[in-house]
């Protein structure tokens, strides 16, 4: 079994030499850029550590674990602008260093090239992983939608964010595990608790991404800090302070998230944050869709060794700092 530094590597080596073509060069210059920015690359990685619980790799599954990269990239660049952020991968955004048609047609251009690395599959998959991935593809979209939809309103349930995060961001590391899985020719049942475990992997992740939207270390994150107080983002944070809030905080927060922002707004939001143990609660929170990824993962029929690398990730990732 290969670690998550090695997988990592041999996805770089064999995705290295992926070309765009030259012209129109700031279209192609601009795709580059985000993917020569790196980033953690747990998506991929968690497509490979899927199919190699099932014996070795495949080249199918670096195609898919490329094309997952390619969408990822390509969801961040339009997210970026939705999100009016001006920092990621700590450098520019993509529609800061171009300009925003250009950011969007380069975003365009790589769901495209994604779709092209999905068609290198071996035919008898094909229909499958595809099924898999437009339904992954919508679903994103319908978060990104309700995540835009729930800045203008004031209240939100913290089940209306549940599903919204889940749409957004989880069912992607979900569709990661699953393809590996497809591609490693496991069963259904296999298959969908490899799902199960990546989705609420994936809960666990975007409750810690907005975790450290607010508290995290810029220098580690490469993202503006406070980024979504800027935006009256309705993360779990904001919902648990306004639901335990006295009234006074509570028209504070509820007249700060109906407006533009400043340095003052987010330093009173932080305080507000802390003062109701919003910070402590969410990691509660992360915790619980932590430990059903776990048992999903233990329910997983595959010997007991093959998982152990990615119970590791997982733990891991709850961990992380950026
Ligand atoms: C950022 O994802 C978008 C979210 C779903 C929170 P990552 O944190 O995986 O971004 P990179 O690829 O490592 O930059
Ligand atoms: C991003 O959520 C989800 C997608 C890109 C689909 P965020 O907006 O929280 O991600 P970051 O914080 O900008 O990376
Ligand atoms: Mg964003
Ligand atoms: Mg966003
Ligand atoms: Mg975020």
């Amino acid at each position: 079994m290969q670690s998550f530094r090695e997988l990592s590597r041999l996805f770089e080596e064999r995705t290295f030499a992926q070309q765009f073509p030259e012209k129109p060069e700031r279209l192609y210059q601009a795709a580059e850029y985000i993917l020569s920015l790196g980033g953690k690359k747990i998506r991929p990685v968690l497509v490979l550590m899927a199919n190699q619980l099932f014996g070795n790799l495949n080249s199918n599954s670096f195609y898919a674990a490329n094309a997952i990269e390619l969408f990822h990239n390509f969801t961040l660049i339009h997210d970026d602008i939705m999100d009016r952020a001006p920092v990621r991968r700590s450098k520019p955004t993509v529609h800061k260093k171009f300009d925003e048609p250009t950011a969007l047609l380069a975003g365009d251009v790589m769901l495209v090239k994604a779709y092209e690395e999905l068609n290198k599959i071996d035919i008898n998959f094909l229909h499958e992983i595809f099924e898999l991935f437009n339904k992954t593809a919508k679903e994103v979209c319908e978060g990104q939608q309700l995540d835009l939809d729930f800045e203008k309103r004031e209240t939100v349930s913290m089940d209306e964010y549940l599903e919204m995060i889940s749409l957004k961001t989880s069912v992607l590391v979900g569709c990661c595990l699953q393809m590996g899985a497809i591609l490693g020719g496991a069963g259904k049942g296999t298959q969908q608790h490899l799902y199960n475990f990546g989705k609420n992997l994936g809960i666990a992740f975007q409750i810690q991404d907005d975790y450290l939207d607010a508290f995290g270390d810029t220098e580690k994150t490469g993202k503006t800090a406070g980024g979504d107080i800027l935006a009256n983002k309705k993360t779990c944070l904001y919902l648990h302070a306004l639901e335990n809030a006295d009234k006074t905080d509570r028209n504070y927060l509820i007249k700060a998230y109906s407006g533009e922002g400043d340095a003052d707004k987010i330093n009173k939001v932080l305080s507000l944050f802390k003062k109701y143990n919003s910070d402590e609660w969410v990691g509660e929170l992360k915790q619980k869709y932590y430990e059903t990824a776990i048992h999903h993962l233990n329910e997983t029929a595959v010997i007991s060794k093959n998982k152990e690398q990615l119970f590791h990730f997982a733990a891991q990732l709850m961990q992380r700092e950026f």
